[in-house]
């Protein structure tokens, strides 16, 4: 299974999962420091303060990839490092020096604490601070950036920071105002973004596939709704420049001003979507409320774990549903160039004779290329995969018990040592595509 010899062969990051170095060189607190400094919010009390350090390891990050042969690494830059850029800088230079291309995402879930206390994504303004920082970021960064991504998965944001509150700030509150903010921001980065470099611009979306769990109407349209308010709240805006009128319902919109769709409708280069689960739903009858439940359908709809195989987190593994996303995403708003911004899976290490050992990592990720290959077989136009993760790190609100990386790190030493996915990834690439 060939991939075109043009395609992107990543592995990303973010910044607060990685980089440690919380009181390094002017950065200012994060969500994610206030999140973590809030007792029972994070499993373990683990904290993002040192991470996997590779804010100063980063050199020695990127000599890995290359030993990998990646051409692409996906980082975000941390808004809380405005004052001094100087690290993204030195990355991104480091990168060109190996011929990885710099992949910069502008937001993965850290805002500065000052914005959270000024209201954070529930305020407007915010949206227009998002528009400065991009436009520092390009300034600085933007000559020699091979791509930008606005946004990584605002669902997350809106839904679990502003809605369930599992992720920073932690607000139960109005999810589709924050949801609409961080759509204006996006919005508002791209004229800025194109003003200041030439590389393409994206934004990077949660794709989940909603299956209905038989085919009695209520269950299919309880999956409508899923749709709805995972995928079509974003895709829909972004790609047509309008909500789709399924969801108008579900909140009273009067945040929405003259312009905004059109400004969050700009035309973009190419669209990054993140996939690691299918999820199956269907009607809940009577009503079940679930405070947990990140969707606001007053427990209408009921959410199913499909029979099969699950990774460390619980979500269950099903390639299809990769694919399927890929061709509909093609089918409903492309052409439109996609890159599969994130892709991987958690699952415990094991270590033996200074290798460590993960057959079921390689599984999913060669489950999971063998679905972008059929996808681009049937007409979607994928250039590129990224894994998820370069590196063992900060899995947000599970802290460090996760392990989602190529590179396994010791919290302890902060040692790397590439896993057997790591050194099948290098084989993959070399290949340039899967042996099956
Ligand atoms: C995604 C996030 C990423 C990582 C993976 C496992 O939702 O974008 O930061 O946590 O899940």
């Amino acid at each position: 299974m060939r991939f075109p010899d043009s395609f992107w062969w990543g592995a990303s990051t973010s910044a607060y999962q990685v980089e440690g170095a919380v009181d390094a060189d002017g950065r200012v607190p994060s969500i994610w420091d206030t999140f973590g400094a809030t007792p029972g919010r994070i499993q373990n009390g683990d904290t993002g303060a040192r991470a996997a350090d590779h804010y100063h390891r980063y050199a020695e990050d990127v000599a890995a990839m290359a030993a990998l042969g990646l051409s692409a690494y996906r980082f975000s830059v941390a808004w809380p490092r405005l004052a001094n850029l100087d690290f993204y800088d030195r990355l991104v230079d480091a990168l060109l020096a190996r011929d990885i291309r710099p992949v910069a995402t502008l937001y993965h879930f850290d805002l500065p604490q000052s914005l959270e206390d000024a209201g954070g994504w529930a305020n407007r303004d915010t949206a227009y601070r998002f528009a400065d920082f991009a436009e520092a970021v390009a300034a600085r960064i933007g000559d020699r950036v091979a791509m930008w991504n606005t946004l990584n998965e605002p669902w997350c944001t809106a839904f679990l920071g502003y809605g369930t509150g599992v992720h920073a700030p932690g607000r139960r509150d109005d999810p589709f105002r924050a949801a609409h903010h961080l759509l204006l921001a996006h919005g508002l980065a791209v004229p800025v973004l194109r003003a200041r470099s030439a590389a393409p611009v994206a934004i990077a979306l949660n794709g989940g596939t909603v299956r209905p769990v038989s085919a009695d109407p209520a269950d299919v349209a309880a999956a409508r709704r899923i749709d709805a308010l995972l995928n079509r709240i974003f895709f829909d805006p972004v790609l047509r420049g309008r909500y789709p009128d399924d969801l108008e319902a579900d909140s009273d919109w009067s945040f929405v001003r003259d312009g905004d769709l059109a400004a969050i409708g700009a035309p973009l280069d190419a669209l990054g979507v993140n996939y690691y689960q299918p999820d199956l739903v269907g009607a809940a009858d009577p009503p079940a409320p679930d405070p947990g439940n990140p969707y606001p359908t007053g427990g209408t709809v009921r959410h199913h774990t499909p029979p099969g195989p699950v990774t460390d987190m619980g979500w269950p593994i099903d390639p299809t549903g990769l694919r399927d996303m890929l061709l509909r995403v093609t089918e409903d708003y492309g052409p439109v160039p996609l890159y599969v911004t994130e892709n991987g899976a958690a699952f415990p290490d094991r270590i033996e004779d200074g290798r460590v050992h993960d057959d079921a990592r390689i599984a999913y990720l060669q489950g999971h290329l063998a679905a972008v290959h059929e996808a681009i077989t049937k007409g979607a136009d994928i250039r590129g995969y990224f894994v998820w993760s370069l590196l063992d790190n900060f899995e947000w609100a599970y802290g460090y018990g996760k392990r989602f990386g190529l590179l396994h790190v010791d919290y302890a030493t902060l040692a790397r040592t590439p896993k057997d996915s790591a050194l099948w990834y290098r084989d993959v690439i070399r290949r340039g595509g899967l042996s099956v």
